[in-house]
């Protein structure tokens, strides 16, 4: 059989920030009860960054326990890619503080806005540098400061959103038993505006009346994208698995993008997909948008529930409209 570049996760970290919002801190702050959002969630609580923290140093943490894991120093990395919505700066990209700041001096860094599918999305484009020689060492990081563009007056949206960062090495291995074997990536531009933040871009740049009417905020149509969301992890979970050929007994494990327990729930059931092979830490840190699959999947690896030879599936959908797959052996 002949040889060829694989690239392989071979090393995974993440970063929590400690303070913790729970259901019943929320129930101070608007009008909902802890009851409703285990019951239309299964979230119990999520994390909020300290003040003096934002997304690229928690990106930071998250990527020295991948390098550290994969046994590699940052100076080896040759390109980072940092999926986020809630970057520290508009300009520069986030990633270029984590480069800064790991000391990576090598690597050509970008960031890339695809909401919760785009650390799937640097994946797909870190896998094809590594295929075509480009390169050999990528950090692709998650990571999100969801709480500094949540309305804590808008009930519909600030029981959903936390903070935190997920990474993963990936790197060129010539083994073809292991690696990212399929990744897929789709948008629909039309749904621009399910889930948005309308100003502080040159559409509607900063004013005082953008501030006072609470337009840096995300605004969601919740009802909307609950199911272009059940819709789609059923498609991604179904187009995974048949373009490799699984059946659900060849999956170890779906780790999903961390959305709602009643989307994943409700998909995964449509499939016969057993509940039990679906990673899911919603309960702990709700939904981290771009951070929620790296830190899901590094819960998963360090836990020992998956690991070398393991066959798993990373699913995500998000605002843009954007969705995104992918199938790795481990
Ligand atoms: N506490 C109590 N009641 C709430 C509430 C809250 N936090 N948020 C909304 N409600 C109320 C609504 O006002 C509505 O009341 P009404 O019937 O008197 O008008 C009722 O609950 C039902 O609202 P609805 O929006 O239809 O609820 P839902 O079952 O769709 O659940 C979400 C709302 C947001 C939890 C759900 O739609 C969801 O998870 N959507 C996906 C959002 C998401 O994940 N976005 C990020 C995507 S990557």
């Amino acid at each position: 059989m002949t040889r060829q570049i694989r690239a392989a996760i071979t090393g995974t970290g993440s970063y929590l920030p400690s303070k913790v919002l729970t259901n019943a801190d929320l129930e101070k702050m608007v009008d909902t009860s802890d009851e409703w959002i285990t019951r239309r969630t299964g979230i119990k609580e999520r994390r909020v960054a300290a003040e003096d923290e934002c997304t690229s140093t928690m990106a930071v943490e998250a990527a020295r326990r991948a390098c550290d894991s994969a046994g590699i120093d940052p100076s080896e990395l040759d390109l980072i890619a940092c999926a986020t919505i809630s970057p520290d700066t508009l300009c520069p990209a986030s990633a270029c503080y984590v480069q800064r700041d790991l000391g990576a001096k090598n690597a050509a860094v970008f960031d890339l806005s695809a909401a919760c599918s785009g650390f799937v999305y640097c994946l797909t484009i870190a896998r094809r540098f590594i295929e075509t020689g480009q390169c050999k060492n990528c950090l692709i990081i998650g990571a999100e400061t969801l709480s500094r563009f949540t309305d804590y007056t808008d009930r519909g949206s600030c029981i959903l959103f936390g903070d935190g960062a997920g990474a993963v090495v990936l790197q060129a291995v010539e083994d073809n038993s292991r690696g990212v074997k399929y990744t897929v990536m789709h948008a629909d531009g039309n749904g621009w505006d399910y889930i948005w933040t309308p100003a502080g871009g040159s559409k509607l740049p900063a004013s005082h009346k953008t501030v006072d009417d609470r337009l840096h905020f995300l605004k969601m149509r919740g009802r909307d994208v609950y199911k272009f969301a059940i819709e789609k992890m059923q498609w991604l979970l179904e187009d995974c698995m048949k373009a490799c050929n699984l059946s659900n007994d060849d999956v170890d494990l779906v780790v999903p993008h961390q959305v709602n327990i009643r989307i994943i729930k409700s998909a995964t059931e449509k499939l016969n997909f057993p509940l039990e092979k679906v990673y899911v830490n919603i309960d702990k840190y709700g939904n981290t948008s771009a951070a929620s699959i790296p830190i899901a999947l590094d819960e998963a690896i360090r836990s020992g529930k998956v690991g070398r030879g393991s066959t798993i599936l990373l699913i995500a959908f998000g605002a843009g409209l954007t969705w995104a797959g992918a199938v790795v052996e481990l």
